[in-house]
């Protein structure tokens, strides 16, 4: 194999064993693919429930990662948006727009893709990756963004928008409170601004992530390690609680915080992957006239974001703590994967 036909990419091989290794350079397979050369990359929360084994659809060998912004390097025949050249955003949801899924904009639940970046085929976290559906699956990145800023617009911000905001049906006026100050609670309150929310409060139990929040415009925090997040916010809501309750963990103690503190006619939008069943509270919750919503990120709401962040409107920059270079992958997910202690959000990998 010439030297150029590889390059290196951070694969997982089994739960607990990442490794930074040469692989081949991915080509061009179905007329419809485009090979990007990466840029800048990210690490998800995701890729470290994967590595802990969370997700077993995923198998050995898989280049991980499903964030990134990059250059096109080739295209099949059949790609009309895109050339060589072409500075693109990656969407973490491929969707070959024309399924029934996708003809409703449930991109999410794409027949011919959905997330298989860094899951079922080889993802963003390499020097190349090969995108199917590159027409439907890539955004062209407008002259002069901040190409790391729209790195947050792969999977985080259109998460925090649709799963969270819209799902909460937040209205100007409502109280709102975003339980998880981890990237996706924080880019859900970067978002819910968007509809002038009165109260935006924000728990969690770490005060570094709270006090991110309180610059983010959370106007409340609370640790719920340290305090009893119902009863205060009770108290904040004159004992009616919140219009809007989003989840933003995914663990049962949090979802039960949800349907604690939401008030009557109020709307819970859950955003948190569940890896154990929860106890509904449907003896408190069927009087009460309320809505719970569920949703895996669909990126339908990637062209409107990329808008305002281009535009400045929202600044999902804010979020990013760390930067590494590419050849310091291995060291991104050690400050990652303690983002507690190294006081980690979003980390860049940059290829230059
Ligand atoms: N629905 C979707 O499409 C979608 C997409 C992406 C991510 N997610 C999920 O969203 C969730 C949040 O993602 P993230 O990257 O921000 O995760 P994260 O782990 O970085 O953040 C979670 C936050 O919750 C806090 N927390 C943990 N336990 C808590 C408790 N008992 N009470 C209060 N706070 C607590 C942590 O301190 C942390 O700040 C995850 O479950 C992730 O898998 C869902
Ligand atoms: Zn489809």
């Amino acid at each position: 194999m010439a030297e150029s036909d590889k390059m290196w990419a951070l694969v997982f091989n089994g739960p607990g064993q990442r490794s930074w290794e040469q692989r081949p350079k991915p080509r061009v397979q179905a007329p419809t693919d485009a090979v990007v050369k990466i840029t800048k990359t990210t690490i998800c929360g995701t890729d470290l429930h994967i590595l802990k084994g969370d997700v077993p659809a995923v198998q050995k060998g898989r280049i991980l990662g499903h964030e990134g912004v990059g250059v096109i390097d080739s295209v099949g025949e059949a790609v009309g948006k895109f050339k060589k050249g072409d500075r693109v955003l990656i969407s973490c949801i491929t969707s070959d727009g024309r399924c029934g899924y996708c003809r409703r904009a449930m991109y999410s639940h794409c027949e011919g893709g959905g997330w298989v970046l860094g899951h079922l085929i080889d993802g963003t976290q390499a020097e190349y990756v090969r995108i199917p559906f590159a027409d439907t699956s890539l955004y062209a990145i407008p002259k002069g963004a901040d190409e790391e800023a729209l790195v947050m617009l792969s999977d985080i911000l259109p998460t925090g928008y649709e799963c969270g905001v819209l799902n909460g049906e937040i209205q100007p006026g409502d109280s709102v409170a975003i339980v998880g100050a981890g990237p996706i609670g924080l880019a859900t309150l970067l978002t819910a601004q968007f509809f002038s929310p009165s109260e935006l409060i924000v728990v969690d139990l770490d005060d570094h992530r709270l006090e991110v929040a309180a610059k983010f415009g959370a106007t409340q925090r609370i640790n719920s390690g340290k305090e009893d997040a119902v009863a205060k916010i009770l108290a904040l809501t004159g004992n009616r609680g919140v219009d809007v309750a989003i989840e933003a963990v995914g663990v049962p103690q949090t979802f039960d915080l949800c349907q604690r503190m939401i008030s009557p006619g109020g709307r819970i939008a859950n955003i948190g992957v569940h890896g154990k069943s929860v106890e509904l509270r449907l003896q408190d919750l069927w009087i009460k006239n309320i809505t719970l919503r569920t949703r895996l990120v669909d990126t339908e709401s990637t062209p409107l974001l990329l808008k305002t962040v281009t535009a400045g409107k929202v600044k999902p920059g804010m979020l990013i703590s760390h930067r590494f270079k590419m050849n310091e992958m291995m060291k991104a997910y050690d400050t990652f994967g303690n983002a507690q202690k190294e006081q980690a959000m979003k980390v860049i990998i940059s290829a230059d």
